[in-house]
């Protein structure tokens, strides 16, 4: 069945959670709280587990919230429908999730000391994430191909946009206070280094049992197990189970399983085209 996404200033956003009016009121209208702290990602860049980072920071390494409560409940998509309204009855201080590229992120947060957390990946282990969560996932349009996804994802048509605009808009704040990116490559590299700084970030003073247990519950198999995080708790009208797992691989490089030659090439030339401008180094510009 075609999907037929919903549409915010020339985006496309899937169907099942957003609406013109939900992203309209995220951009214009939704007032940012200076304690506000935001988990911003282009999507398959590890927006789930920082939601499980960011809760298990914020209950000192405590697992309780994290495994008694979905972490959509714990930390809203505050530009989708259902999430609006959970986003607006919060009491301070709120944690808050979105996909949003940053010419679209509501407008109060310029003036705002909210903090912004932005987790970007290798993009080619973003596509290939992407190719088997749209296959499972009934808001996005079944890929009829992994070439033809590879081209959408190029051309900027998937939902949510351009991974390169994405990352270029956000990576324009990088040198603002409020502002921390982290690659999903250094979390898989140094979990505990990542958290700690984190904590820095976010002026939460955890000791080593709390942050080794931030880790530890935060771990790719620890998650698996944790229903509230595992997406398995979603109807199968949302996201069929029987065509694949939300913690599907969770490791770096699965590209090379994937990209032929010619696709690599062509990869590599767009993304060079395209990045020359950001003068920043990844840890996957050296794979
Ligand atoms: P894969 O499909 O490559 O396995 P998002 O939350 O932005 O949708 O990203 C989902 C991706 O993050 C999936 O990647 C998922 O497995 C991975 N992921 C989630 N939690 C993880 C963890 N604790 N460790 C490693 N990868 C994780």
């Amino acid at each position: 069945m075609p999907v037929h996404y919903v549409t915010y200033k020339g985006i496309k956003f899937p169907p099942a959670y957003n609406s013109e009016h939900s992203l309209s009121f995220a951009h214009n209208e939704f007032l940012v709280r200076d304690d506000d702290v935001f988990n911003v990602t282009y999507p398959k860049s590890g927006t789930v587990w920082m939601t499980e980072i960011l809760s298990l920071i914020r209950s000192r390494g405590h697992p309780s919230w994290s495994q008694t409560i979905l972490n959509s409940d714990r930390m809203p998509w505050f530009s989708t429908r259902l999430g609006l309204e959970a986003a607006l009855s919060y009491p301070s201080p709120r944690l808050l999730t979105c996909h949003l590229p940053r010419h679209i992120f509501p407008k109060s947060f310029s003036h705002s000391t909210a903090k912004v957390i932005y987790t970007l990946r290798d993009p080619r282990d973003v596509v290939v994430s992407y190719y088997y969560f749209s296959k499972m996932c009934s808001s996005y349009e079944d890929p009829t191909s992994f070439d033809q996804f590879l081209r959408d994802f190029l051309n900027g048509e998937l939902p949510h946009g351009s991974w390169f605009e994405h990352v270029q808009g956000w990576m324009e704040m990088k040198d603002q206070e409020n502002f921390f990116f982290i690659t999903y490559e250094e979390l898989k590299q140094d979990l505990q280094g990542s958290v700690r700084r984190i904590c820095q970030f976010l002026g939460q003073d955890l000791d080593d049992a709390a942050v080794s247990s931030v880790v530890r519950n935060a771990s790719f198999s620890a998650m698996r197990e944790n229903p509230m995080c595992s997406s398995v708790l979603l109807p199968a009208d949302i996201m069929d189970q029987t065509k694949g797992q939300f913690l599907r691989k969770g490791i770096c490089g699965d590209w090379k399983n994937h990209f032929t030659v010619a696709q690599s090439e062509t990869f590599d030339r767009i993304y060079q085209d395209r990045m020359q401008g950001l003068n920043m180094a990844f840890p996957w510009d050296r794979h």
